[in-house]
């Protein structure tokens, strides 16, 4: 399988276990669990439980159960969604699509996208908390669940989504959105591999190296979504262009230009590269994955 096979292969894959521990929508309150679903459904990349998996496959030996890290998979799934639930919001940057239909507030009504979102970012640790029956190490899964959490919120996404919300529409030096996008954008990267590395047994310098590697990944990758929201289309990203100027959000981009942020975009990326280059395993993919970022126009 060449790369492009593998990566469409993954991607279904990924998208079997993220289906199988989405919540029945039955009940007097089945709205939300509708509402929750139809953002998980909607598609998306699926770069972060891609990326878990990957990190996984490096670190695990043959007696390791893949098994163990898909509830991991879907948790990290969630939380992402979550944070595009609400990031799309009236109160946050106001759009009305994303991953190519209207947005969770847009088809279910601002409270029950507020709700949903909530909903998602809790039912992902009940999710995640599923794999404490399926592993021999359940400190091991404590500590990744602590992890998720940390890297998810006031020292990870929202952290950083607080500083872009507040700073919206004021200038930024360099150090505040450097802040911002490692701890958007980047946390929520860190996350997965990180989480990955662990549940294969990875040692606690791999488990830095691989922070590292993911912060960098992560940066260009928001990055490369400032450049996208610039220079794509409505239809290629599916969710809105030019969204940052409508809400006066200063990127990468408006501070630097666009050649400096797609110089920044390669130079992130190879650092992320050298990085793995460290790391046991076969890199083959997860480099591929890595090169996606500077090529990808969705
Ligand atoms: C969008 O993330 C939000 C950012 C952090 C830039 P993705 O580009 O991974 O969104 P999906 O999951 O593919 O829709
Ligand atoms: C979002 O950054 C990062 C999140 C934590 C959700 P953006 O606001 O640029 O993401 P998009 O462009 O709406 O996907
Ligand atoms: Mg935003
Ligand atoms: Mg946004
Ligand atoms: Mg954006």
């Amino acid at each position: 399988m060449n790369p492009e096979e593998r990566l469409s292969q993954y991607t279904r894959e990924v998208e079997e276990v993220i289906r199988a521990f989405l919540p029945p929508e039955k009940g007097y309150h089945k709205t939300v669990m509708e509402a929750m679903n139809y953002s998980m459904k909607a598609g998306g990349k699926r770069l972060r439980p891609l990326f878990m998996r990957e990190v996984y496959r490096l670190f695990a030996g043959s007696g390791k159960d893949e098994k163990q890290v898909e509830p991991f998979m879907a948790a990290i799934e969630m939380i992402h969604t979550f944070s595009l639930v609400h990031d799309d919001l009236p109160c946050m940057d106001n759009d009305r699509l994303r991953r190519g239909q209207p947005t969770t507030w847009v088809a279910y009504g601002y409270d029950m996208a507020v709700l949903a979102g909530d909903a998602l970012a809790i039912y992902a640790f009940e999710t995640a908390g599923r794999a404490f029956s399926m592993t021999k190490e359940p400190q091991t899964v404590g500590r990744c669940m602590e992890l998720l959490a940390r890297k998810a919120g006031i020292s990870g996404m929202i952290g950083g989504q607080t500083v872009d919300v507040e700073l919206a529409g004021r200038p930024i030096d360099k150090e505040r959105l450097d802040f911002i996008y490692k701890l958007k954008t980047g946390a929520l990267l860190e996350a997965p591999m990180m989480i990955g590395a662990i549940m294969a047994g990875a040692g606690e310098e791999q488990v830095k190296a691989v922070e590292q590697m993911a912060s960098c990944i992560g940066q260009a990758f928001q990055i490369q979504d400032d450049i996208l929201d610039l220079t794509s289309t409505t239809e290629i990203i599916g969710k809105p262009v030019l969204s940052d100027e409508k809400n006066e959000k200063t990127t990468y981009v408006s501070l630097y230009g666009m050649g400096e942020a797609q110089d920044a975009v390669r130079r992130l990326s190879g650092q992320a590269k050298e990085i793995l280059k460290s790391l046991p395993g076969n890199h083959e993919f997860l480099e591929y994955l890595i090169d996606m970022l500077i090529t990808r126009e969705k």
